[in-house]
């Protein structure tokens, strides 16, 4: 890549050894790809699933929006996943290929090929049916980073059963209520996990989540044994997952299911307090997912693709579970965190593994800059990184510092960043660079994925011009779109496509603008009550919720404010049932509260700041001026007018 400083943004040109047997080398062959989705919209498409997916029958039609915006994308064709995933790889030669490297938090490594991978999933699948799992029952998957977490996943799409992850770090509560609103008929979970040199238990929290009450759906927990098994097993409904696969068949028919059918759901936060069930589909899910991968990620069968999200995020799905395995490459699996045994820990993997396409968050980025400025020997320097010729960073804005960094240390200067912009709901990319053709500035995710009519628009849905912030929304539909909310259709209808826009356009609840010389896309952040930690959601009313359970708590207002590392940190502004407290008191109850919050939700919700009030600055009406909190939790003066407030006063005891 070569620099070049005529336009005000520095710009970052492709070099040519990244334009060279790209799958998009060139803008023109992007604005190709852009213009032919133009002409036809959904031959583009249909081009695409039928090159890239193998159908047990084939579609005829390829969107129908008769009952929009419940779209339906190749309705009438029938595919199963899982054998996209694995039995058409083997078919194709790719048996003996490694599918999987697993990289145990102590460094063990564990490869699985793609026969095994076959084998591993179709004894778990066959464990299923056993147990009477079958087409469009749900299961909850609450497991680490594993080698069975893929196969629990791909075995739930082989028989054609959903699967909903909730991610490890979630309490109990939260697993219980996601049971609950998904109705699930089994749970998969491990004895404990192994994280930063220590084994921590997962399923005594399983097994508090079974006992809080709406569980009765559940009738059989499969357990991994990953930490050495010393758990409660509850006769007749818990089973360990070697005893389950133990003697079963590696042979396992695929249920041939519709290109509709909800391959899963996945929990996410949204503006009002319940976690909503984001509900995905079968063929037009698998279809964009294995396209990003081909385009955003060049994936060429030599590369060694690393994603190193967490199976309990959408992330996890598209990035490690479905899109590389769809594509037959070979995939790092990482257990462990990227601090330990210290934070070069990801730099000795690259190295080790000889990792060509790397794919992080920048909270981690920022997390291994502050750690490196403090520790030369855990600097990427120090490490071989040349085999690495993609990064990618995803989940939160990326700041141009960070992104300077990762590009210049990490990337030595070579590799393109694809900084890709997308959501649990779309399932896939949206708005990327394309690693052969796009010149990157740092910070902006630059340009849609050929096919996503992304557009910046006013409260009334008409496009603002280049240079001007507004609404983020997406014009037509796609393949890898949410299909609804699970159990609540009418949410998902409120909040994606709102009748503000005469229920035509995409919501995505951020903003962003233009460049207004570009027409580069930056997202300037969340427009609704979702905070963004480390590349985590988190509503800010499922946080209130908790506290104001907490029998201390009278009333609480959740904020975010700016952070270093974590881009958002949480600030939670509390009014106790008792007299406000102060001094070693009030840092008492700020650990019990934020323990209190670990324990509603997980740790990852838990407010990084909490100061008490007497009240909270509300209007004469009693609304709560969120705007004056947001200005208080970032330190700022409060310069403006504030003789509507009830109670101004208040406003010091606020001020932290
Ligand atoms: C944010 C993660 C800026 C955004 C895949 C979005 C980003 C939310 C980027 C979705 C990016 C994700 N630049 N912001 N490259 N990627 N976001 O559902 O606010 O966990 O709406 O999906 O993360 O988070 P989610």
């Amino acid at each position: 890549m070569s620099n070049n400083e005529t336009t005000q943004q520095k710009m970052y040109y492709p070099s040519e050894a990244s334009m060279k047997n790209a799958a998009i080398s060139g803008m023109d062959a992007y604005n190709a790809l852009c213009k032919e989705a133009e002409a036809d919209y959904q031959g583009y498409w249909a081009r695409h699933a039928r090159e890239l997916l193998d159908w047990k029958q084939p579609f005829t039609t390829v969107l129908d929006e008769s009952n929009a915006p419940f779209f339906k994308w190749f309705p009438d064709g029938k595919l199963n996943v899982s054998y996209n995933c694995l039995d058409r790889n083997v078919e194709k030669g790719l048996g003996d290929k490694v599918a999987v490297i697993f990289e145990a938090d102590n460094g063990e490594v564990t490869k699985v090929t793609y026969k095994d991978m076959l084998s591993r999933v179709s004894k778990f699948a066959n464990a299923l049916r056993g147990m009477g799992v079958k087409k469009g029952d749900r299961v909850v998957i609450y497991l680490p980073m594993s080698i069975e977490g893929v196969v629990a996943m791909q075995a739930c799409a082989r028989i054609g059963a959903t699967h909903s992850i909730v991610f490890g770090g979630f309490s109990a509560q939260a697993l219980r209520d996601r049971i609950e609103d998904a109705g699930a008929v089994a749970l998969i979970t491990s004895d404990g996990q192994h994280r930063g040199g220590k084994a921590l238990p997962l399923k005594p929290i399983a097994d508090e989540a079974l006992t809080l009450g709406g569980c009765d759906s559940i009738k059989n927990v499969i357990v991994v044994k990953r930490t050495g098994g010393d758990c409660n097993i509850v006769a007749g409904r818990d089973i360990w997952f070697h005893d389950a696969v133990e003697g079963q068949s590696e042979v396992c028919e695929p249920e041939w299911v519709d290109a509709e059918h909800p391959l899963f759901i996945l929990y996410t936060s949204g503006s009002t307090g319940k976690p909503k069930g984001v509900q995905h589909s079968s063929g037009g899910y698998l279809l964009q997912a294995v396209m990003s991968m081909k385009y955003t990620f060049d994936i060429k069968p030599d590369d060694v693709f690393w994603c190193t999200a967490d199976i309990g995020w959408v992330t996890g799905h598209t990035y490690i579970t479905y899109g590389p395995l769809a594509c037959g490459a070979t995939e790092i699996v990482f257990e462990g965190v990227p601090t330990y045994p210290d934070a070069g820990r990801f730099w000795k993997m690259i190295q080790n593994h000889k990792v060509t396409i790397f794919y992080t968050a920048p909270t981690a980025i920022r997390s291994l800059i502050k750690a490196a400025d403090n520790n030369e020997s855990v600097h990427p320097k120090q490490y071989d990184l040349s085999s690495l010729r993609i990064l990618g960073s995803v989940g939160e804005p990326i700041n141009p510092a960070a992104w300077e960094w990762y590009y210049e240390n990490v990337g030595g200067g070579r590799c393109p960043i694809v900084d890709t912009f997308w959501q649990t709901e779309t399932g896939a990319h949206m708005m990327t660079p394309m690693p052969g053709a796009t010149p990157l500035v740092p910070g902006s995710c630059t340009l849609p994925f050929p096919g996503i009519m992304a557009a910046v628009v006013d409260e009334t849905g008409t496009d603002v011009p280049w240079g001007q912030g507004g609404i983020l929304v997406v014009k037509r539909p796609w393949p890898s779109m949410i299909r609804t909310i699970w159990n609540d259709p009418d949410r998902f209808v409120k909040s994606y496509y709102p009748p503000d826009f005469q229920g035509k356009l995409y919501l995505a609840g951020d903003g962003a603008i233009r460049d207004a010389e570009t027409g580069y896309f930056t997202i300037t952040g969340r427009i609704d009550d979702v905070l963004n930690v480390s590349g985590h959601r988190m509503g800010t009313m499922e946080i209130e919720s908790a506290l104001v359970a907490h029998e201390k708590v009278a009333e609480a207002a959740v904020v975010g404010r700016p952070d270093d590392v974590t881009g958002e940190a949480i600030v939670a502004f509390v009014v106790l049932k008792g007299p406000r407290p102060t001094g070693d008191e009030a840092k008492a109850v700020v650990k019990e509260l934020q323990n209190w919050v670990g324990h509603e939700i997980g740790p990852i919700a838990k407010p990084k700041d909490i100061r008490f009030g007497e009240n909270l600055p509300k209007t004469r009406s009693g609304k709560i001026m969120r705007r004056l909190l947001r200005q208080l939790a970032k330190g700022e003066e409060i310069l403006q007018d504030t003789s509507t407030l009830e109670n101004p006063a208040i406003l010091d005891q606020l001020k932290g």
